[in-house]
């Protein structure tokens, strides 16, 4: 989508996608993942989203990657910290506590300036592009984090009863973009609901993307 689409939906406070509790798969999710305390979770697309809070409370270093500053000022408003804002290569970095996110486009995000990653969280970012950016997006994924195992939290439902985003991006394109990097496992899925299940209906669907040894080498970014 184009950066003026999110900015607008920002400005106008037309959030429907920001849920108002952490997401109900993410704390199996995490049960399951066992992360040591202190690990590095990387949330691309990340929003102001509460999710962040919860990874925090659960002993882990979240950073983010999002295009709308007001987004960042208000997550950072939310988790009642106020944070040093640097300047790293593209992109600025918001700073506080074990939270720290890019503000900019993720695309420019670079390796370098990511740092290590332990594990990927994605919720609604892979399904918030419309399918002409979700390779682009998934490699670029792929290569800045050095091919850490992900969480995909995807959606599938009819999309000819509805325009994305959010988009539907089920199973046959999620093993199309990362089969050949991972071992690509259901997890868990449950009906949509909240605020999208007024215009669709479908299921929300958490992929396990574990790092498949036998996989092609990492690419740079
Ligand atoms: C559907 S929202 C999901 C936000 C968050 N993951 C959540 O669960 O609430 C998608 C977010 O991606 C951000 N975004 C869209 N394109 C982006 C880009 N190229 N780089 C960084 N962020 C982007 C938007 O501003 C928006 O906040």
């Amino acid at each position: 989508m184009d950066p003026d689409f999110w900015h607008g939906k920002w400005r106008d406070n037309q959030i429907a996608f920001h849920e108002p509790q952490v997401n109900g798969l993410l704390r199996d999710v995490l049960d399951r993942l066992a992360l040591e305390s202190g690990a590095r979770v990387f949330l691309p697309l990340c929003g102001k989203t509460l999710d962040i809070g919860y990874l925090c409370a659960r002993g882990l270093e979240v950073v983010g990657a999002e295009l709308s500053e007001t987004a960042v000022a208000q997550l950072f408003k939310d988790l009642d910290l106020v944070p040093e804002i640097l300047t790293v290569g593209a992109m600025r970095l918001f700073r506080a506590g074990p939270v720290s996110v890019f503000v900019g486009d993720f695309f420019a995000l670079d390796r370098d300036s990511l740092g290590p990653v332990d594990a990927v969280y994605d919720r609604a970012a892979l399904v918030a592009l419309p399918p002409d950016m979700r390779a682009r997006y998934a490699e670029h994924l792929v290569a800045v984090t050095s091919s850490a195992q992900q969480t995909l939290i995807s959606l599938e439902y009819d999309q000819s009863t509805m325009n994305g985003p959010p988009f539907s991006v089920p199973e046959a394109e999620v093993r199309t973009l990362y089969g050949d990097r991972y071992r690509v496992t259901l997890f868990d899925t449950r009906p949509i609901s909240g605020a999208l299940a007024s215009r669709c209906s479908g299921s929300e669907v958490a992929w396990l993307l574990a790092r498949d040894p036998s996989a092609a080498s990492e690419s740079s970014a």
